[in-house]
């Protein structure tokens, strides 16, 4: 079985873009491949964090893993700071990447423009820290937005330089961009796409929403004055939300639109609300569950870095002898 690495920051909720666009996909990976999905706790703290807030965002975004059907015993779910391997790889690494590749990154261009006050190594280092978690598990594909191609390139160069160096040690990772480019945008500016970082929360919807509050979303979100619902670029609003309601429905575009021949705005809405209530609802319930049950999600996180560390020792391991670091006896 080939083997997929992803991971998500633990940052706050997940919304309807991060479900459609990744999480989504990942459970339908975990059928064909062997994959580890990780909470990202390390490279969440490269910008300012409070402690209570950090762990309670881990937690969450563990237990919204298994709400959107990630299962525990087909997969290795993990938090990223219970498996040490990561950040001794990433040491061995840093050695071998040089400053001019992390400078030219641009998402730590962006984010250290954003940042000026607290402009960390930990920031700069950060794509050798992902390099670090990708390559430790012999990874054949990366599932990643387009954002984190860059990211990905690097590891690529990290595996083939030390594999050059001393000898063949990493698997050299693809990106694996899922088919359907899916890409939901915000339901206040629909030409942005769907962000959980958006002043406006009217803007996305979580997936964690109460039923009334993803209604409220979609009757607030800003259409046009066509009165046809239709799929073109001209109605960015409709088509949007044509595509969640496609997507969450199984029903084609095609079939939307003429479902809706004659139709006003107001039922069109009313429908993708109830689609996106009936779907999120089990979700939601399942959160709710297990934040609840705080026994059964430190059982999963337990279980999964025991089987994350055996395979990251195996790599490390090499990778220390290869360096020419003594045993340890
Ligand atoms: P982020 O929340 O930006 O760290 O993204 C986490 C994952 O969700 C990445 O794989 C993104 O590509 C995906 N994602 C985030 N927002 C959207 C969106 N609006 N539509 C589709 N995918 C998204
Ligand atoms: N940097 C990624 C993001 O912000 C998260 C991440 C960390 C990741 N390590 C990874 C993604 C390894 C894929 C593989 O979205």
């Amino acid at each position: 079985k080939k083997i997929i690495f992803s991971g998500a920051q633990p940052s706050g909720k997940l919304t309807l873009g991060n479900y459609l666009g990744a999480i989504k996909n990942w459970t339908e990976l975990q059928e064909e491949y062997n994959c580890y999905y990780s909470v990202v706790d390390l490279h969440a703290i490269t910008v300012p964090q409070e402690a209570k807030n950090l762990r309670a965002n881990t937690m969450q975004l563990l237990a919204q893993y298994l709400a959107s059907g990630l299962d525990p015993e087909k997969n290795t779910i993990f938090i990223q700071s219970h498996v040490s391997a990561h950040t001794e790889l990433m040491w061995i690494l840093n050695t071998m990447t040089y400053m001019g590749e992390l400078s030219r990154m641009t998402q730590f261009k962006d984010k250290s423009q954003k940042n000026e006050a607290n402009l960390n190594a930990g920031l700069f280092t950060y794509p050798v820290l992902m390099a670090a978690d990708i390559l430790l598990y012999q990874t054949d594909l990366v599932p990643v937005g387009e954002d984190q191609k860059q990211h990905l390139e690097l590891a690529r160069d990290l595996a083939n330089r030390f594999n050059n160096r001393y000898s063949p040690t990493f698997k050299v990772p693809e990106p694996y961009i899922p088919k359907a480019g899916a890409r939901v945008m915000s339901l206040q500016e629909p030409t942005k796409k769907m962000s959980k970082s958006d002043e406006n929360e009217n803007g996305y919807i979580l997936l964690v929403d109460e039923p009334d509050s993803i209604r409220r979303k979609i009757k607030r979100s800003v259409t046009d004055s066509i009165g046809i619902v239709q799929y073109n670029d001209e109605q960015p609003g409709i088509k949007n939300l044509l595509d969640i309601y496609s997507k969450l429905s199984n029903k084609s575009i095609e079939e939307l639109v003429t479902m809706y021949e004659g139709k006003g705005y107001g039922d069109f809405k009313n429908d993708v609300s109830e689609v996106i209530v009936e779907t999120l609802r089990p979700l939601r319930e399942q959160y709710e569950y297990l934040l609840s049950n705080k026994d059964y999600l430190e059982d999963v996180y337990a279980k999964g870095a025991q089987k994350a560390e055996y395979q990251a020792r195996k790599t490390l391991r090499k990778v220390y002898k290869k360096v020419g670091l003594i045993e340890k006896k």
